[in-house]
């Protein structure tokens, strides 16, 4: 073969530079053919759009073109026109193909079109090649991008808290154990008491279910940080919101009260939203007409309302007030379920929504304590069709106080010394929030399923790929 640079078909589209020789590789969506010439769809993953390559059956012989089907990898050179047909702005006329890898139309899982989504979250290690979730990853990619943007731009730094931690503090979730004990032998050896002295670290060890408290420490001595990483929890929660491996943001930044910390979230959420709906326009057209025909509007409404922030004892009143029936109770005190979340975002309220001042027994250790003596200065911001998608709040920086608080819930200082610390030697208010980067990513692309925003999901059961 000739040898030409590679163009990925994104950029075929938008050069808009035509009858120029090209070489395009990629994947075979489909092959149509009549008497004299074969149609290609090529997808190369670059864009949604599939690149029309046209083959004369005469130049090339049927016998070489027999392989060319759907899944198939071809790397394609040929002249780049404006196209007659219907339905593209340009194609390729071939001129030579070279066939790198087959795909054999009997067990090629791929073969047809419209399988649901459950059966392609079975084949997972194939399903990146199917227009919708090749819509979703690059979304999630530049969602990721629009993050590191956004925090770059206001002076937050990344910062790399750990993955695997002795602390079990955060008190988020049922965690993941790291351990390179030999279990089966300890039982073997009747041993009755597991002595984590002889691991790996010395100590118990797991998987972080956030990286705040680390944060915390990075924002104290940076002025304001930012984490983007994996964190762990071992709930066995079955739902359509809960990984138990998922992504999340966490910037902290020092100085800032609540209310900060609200405006920096709302701006936020409202920056990432409105650079995908720029950079991913025709994956998200594709993925409103295809699963959610108020995906765009949904987007657009986010964009152009202020977040209604109210109180958790607001919140409460209307619940009780709305007359409606709720599977869980409403009652002060009472941890907010998602039929209630929804109920006040999607019927009441109609639009997103912070809700601050939480009764502390629901909520983290580390926040600041209200005068009342019973609130503390939590904010959820709660979204349409998701519920929360950020948990976030002011820190308590009173030494006294914040180890207080940690007595009465009689947890351990010994994990926790070096957290505690930072409230000795030169505390100061800070505030910072959650994001779950999945539930973002739930909310742009109109999924409704978790497992079909990440590209591996792990959830109970599930680790195939
Ligand atoms: O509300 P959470 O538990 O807050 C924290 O972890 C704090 N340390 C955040 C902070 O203040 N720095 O979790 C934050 C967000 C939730 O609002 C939700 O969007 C997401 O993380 N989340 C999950 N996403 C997917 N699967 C799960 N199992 C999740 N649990 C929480
Ligand atoms: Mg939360």
């Amino acid at each position: 073969m000739k040898l030409i640079n590679r163009t990925r078909i994104a950029d075929l589209f938008n050069d808009g530079v035509y009858n120029k020789e090209v070489c395009v590789k990629g994947w075979v969506r489909t092959r149509r053919n009549n008497k004299q010439v074969v149609f290609i769809a090529l997808n190369d993953g670059s864009t949604i759009k599939n690149i029309q390559i046209v083959v004369d059956i005469e130049v090339f012989g049927e016998e070489s073109l027999k392989t060319i089907t759907t899944g198939s990898c071809i790397f394609v050179n040929g002249l780049l026109v404006e196209s007659k047909g219907y339905g593209q702005s340009v194609e390729i006329q071939a001129s030579e193909i070279e066939i790198a890898g087959t795909a054999d139309p009997n067990t090629y899982p791929l073969q047809k079109k419209g399988h649901s989504l459950e059966f392609l979250r079975e084949i997972a290690h194939l399903r990146p090649r199917t227009n919708t979730f090749g819509a979703v990853f690059r979304i999630r990619h530049h969602l990721s991008f629009a993050i590191h943007s956004y925090f770059n731009n206001k002076g937050l730094y990344y910062f790399h808290t750990p993955v695997i931690t002795a602390s079990d503090a955060e008190g988020a979730g049922a965690m993941f154990q790291v351990s390179t004990l030999d279990f089966k032998d300890l039982l073997s050896k009747g041993v009755k008491e597991i002595d984590y002295s002889n691991d790996f670290f010395g100590k118990k060890t797991n998987l972080t279910v956030s990286g705040q408290l680390e944060g915390e420490l990075g924002a104290m001595a940076l002025g304001g940080i930012y984490t983007f990483g994996p964190t762990f929890r071992a709930e066995n929660s079955n739902t359509p919101r809960h990984l138990a491996e998922f992504w999340m943001i966490e910037p902290e930044v020092a100085f800032f009260d609540i209310h900060d910390n609200m405006d920096m979230a709302e701006e936020f959420l409202k920056f990432v939203i409105s650079y995908a709906m720029e950079y991913c326009k025709d994956d998200i057209e594709f993925l409103c007409k295809m699963y959610d025909n108020e995906l765009i509007d949904r987007l657009h409404s986010i964009l152009n309302n202020k977040f209604v922030r109210l109180t958790y004892t607001e919140g409460i009143q209307i619940l009780e007030n709305s007359g409606e029936k709720f599977e869980f109770p409403v009652y002060w005190g009472a941890d907010l379920q998602s039929e209630h979340e929804r109920y006040l975002v999607e019927k009441h309220f109609n639009c997103p929504i912070i809700m601050t001042d939480y009764p502390k027994e629901i909520k983290s250790f580390y926040m600041k304590q209200n005068d009342d003596g019973k609130t503390v200065r939590g904010m959820d911001v709660l979204f349409p069709k998701i519920g929360e998608i950020i948990g976030g709040s002011e820190r308590e920086a009173d030494y006294d106080k914040l180890l207080n608080r940690v007595n009465e819930l009689n947890m351990s200082i010994d994990n926790l010394w070096w957290y505690l610390e930072t409230r000795k030697f030169g505390t100061a208010p800070h505030a910072g929030f959650g994001l779950g980067f999945e539930r973002l990513v739930l909310f742009v692309t109109g999924m409704t399923n978790i497992r079909d925003v990440i590209p591996f999901p792990r959830t109970p059961n599930n680790t195939e790929f």
